[in-house]
């Protein structure tokens, strides 16, 4: 068989064996070199858009380029672009930061090309994926009953236990919601804080509940939702009923006051579901359990392993305790598709997609490696970080935080004691300042009305000393803001005095 040849004398033909291991080569090479460096790695992008473009741009490829070629184009036009989420300085979302266990059995996965929708076809990413169920629900001290699906994130898996919920209280009621659809289907009552995560709406949203349905509940300062609110809108609202609860606010990383809720969903028969994104998490900690002790009254939880578990994206992980809810909820059948038989799991009854990645390998292997007491040791660990952090910020004039550090995430104000204006000014500029100082990176947002930067201590290589030399950076950026904003005063002050 002739081939044929790019420019560069290579063959581009996907079945060259030589490039393609060339390929893997080029990056496990850059992969480990990137791993290495992670203290020093820039925790912001450095190329703007536009030079991105540039850098991944060029009319659409008519022949093809040597594999490792390739690699290295990617590597060149990536890097620059890439945020330090992975790093140790990187507190502005709550991700965590895919940890090399999990990578390296990730990078297994994907040359594997395992396609883990049925047993049948991924025998041992299904058994995989049936350990970690296992082993998660034990970790996380949750009913030994409840079935398990793995999705891509706590989006997809607040779907995946809405869904079950919806089609439970249905059948319940003598509706098919699996056969008939939501048209003409009785209504059910969706109950939720009003500090979810903007996700849980969306899921909501492709359930057909649709956002403005939902009946929102009051929540505190904290973001937790208040039980007499709760009390009131139930009062209100016969028949089937969901009740939406949060394991760590997003902001402040609060709790619900579960008990409460619980025994105000179960007296009227209700389905409570937790999004538990990270909070969930604070189970797996002897040292941190008390703040989510009752979660486990639920019906159904969501939480992420590419959040505290450090996996690699994408791993979320839905929990049902009525397994056959969860069942009739998402399976996929068809004659094509072999049955594995009752005793058996098949991945693809319990999550959305058919296709999928063997997320179970690199779950097993990240939990196997660190078993159940390193998973309590990085929970606590981070909480202590956070609270060391925003210790150190506390005590310096100016910096307010604005919640109590009970797990690993915080508020800050710059400007406390200026008038409202002053303050969020003074705290973009402080943000933009910190940014730009590129020691650290930390984001804003807005918090009960107010400008604020947030802190989300979650990465597992963050070590005190990273949190220290952030921590120097951000009182830097506000010192030096706080300075031109007293010159600015003070002039205008002379200027005053002067006319
Ligand atoms: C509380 C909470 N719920 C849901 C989500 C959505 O998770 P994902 O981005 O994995 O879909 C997040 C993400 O940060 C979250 O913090």
């Amino acid at each position: 068989m002739s081939r044929k040849f790019n420019d560069s004398g290579n063959t581009g033909d996907s079945s060259d064996l030589s490039d393609s291991s060339a390929a893997l080569e080029t990056a496990y090479r850059h992969a480990l070199r990137f791993h290495e460096a992670r203290h020093s790695q820039p925790p912001a992008a450095s190329a703007d858009f536009n030079a991105l473009l540039e850098a991944f741009g060029g009319p659409t490829p008519e022949t093809g380029a040597p594999a490792a070629e390739v690699i290295e184009r990617l590597v060149v036009a990536a890097e620059p672009g890439l945020m330090g989420t992975a790093g140790a300085r990187f507190f502005s979302w709550v991700v965590g930061g895919s940890h090399p266990v999990g990578v390296a059995a990730d990078w297994l996965t994907s040359v594997w090309g395992q396609n883990a929708g049925c047993y049948q076809g991924a025998p041992a990413g299904a058994v995989a994926e049936q350990v970690a169920a296992q082993w998660l629900v034990d970790i996380l001290h949750l009913p030994r009953e409840c079935s398990v699906g793995f999705t891509t994130g706590a989006t997809m898996s607040n779907f995946v236990c809405l869904a079950a919920a919806r089609g439970a209280l249905l059948r319940r009621v003598g509706w098919d919601v699996e056969l008939d659809g939501m048209f003409g289907a009785p209504p059910i009552t969706v109950c939720i804080g009003d500090d979810a995560h903007a996700s849980v709406l969306a899921s909501l949203r492709y359930l057909g509940f649709g956002e403005r349905r939902v009946v929102r509940i009051a929540t505190d300062e904290a973001g937790r939702m208040k039980v007499a609110a709760l009390r009131v809108a139930l009062a209100r609202c016969p028949g089937p009923l969901i009740v939406i609860a949060q394991a760590g606010h997003i902001m402040t990383g609060a709790f619900d006051p579960i008990d409460d809720i619980a025994t105000l969903t179960q007296a009227r028969g209700g389905w409570l579901h937790v999004d538990g994104a990270f909070g969930l998490w604070a189970r797996a900690s002897p040292a941190r359990a008390h703040l989510a002790r009752g979660f486990d009254r639920a019906d159904s939880w969501a939480t992420d392993a590419h959040k505290w578990l450090q996996a690699p994206y994408e791993c979320g992980c839905a929990f049902v305790r009525d397994a056959d809810a969860h069942r009739r909820a998402m399976t996929i059948g068809a004659s094509y598709l072999p049955d594995a038989g009752d005793a058996i799991r098949d991945p693809l009854h319990y999550a959305p997609e058919l296709s999928r990645r063997a997320r179970g390998f690199a779950l097993w292997a990240l939990l196997r490696a660190f078993g159940r007491e390193g998973v309590a040791a990085m929970i606590e660990r981070h909480c202590v970080l956070a609270g060391r952090m925003a210790q150190r910020l506390a005590v310096v004039p100016g910096i307010e935080i604005l919640n109590e550090v009970a797990l690993n995430q915080f508020v800050v104000q710059f400007g406390a004691g200026e008038a409202a204006q002053q303050h969020d000014a003074l705290t973009v500029e402080t943000i933009a300042r910190i940014q730009a100082a590129g020691v650290c990176h930390a984001a804003g947002a807005r918090w009960r009305g107010r400008e604020v930067m947030r802190v989300s201590v979650i990465s597992w290589p963050t070590t005190e000393e990273d949190i220290d030399r952030a921590a120097d950076s951000m009182i830097a950026a506000w010192r030096g803001v706080r300075g031109r904003h007293a010159k600015e005063v003070l002039d205008e002050r002379r200027t005053a005095m002067q006319a």
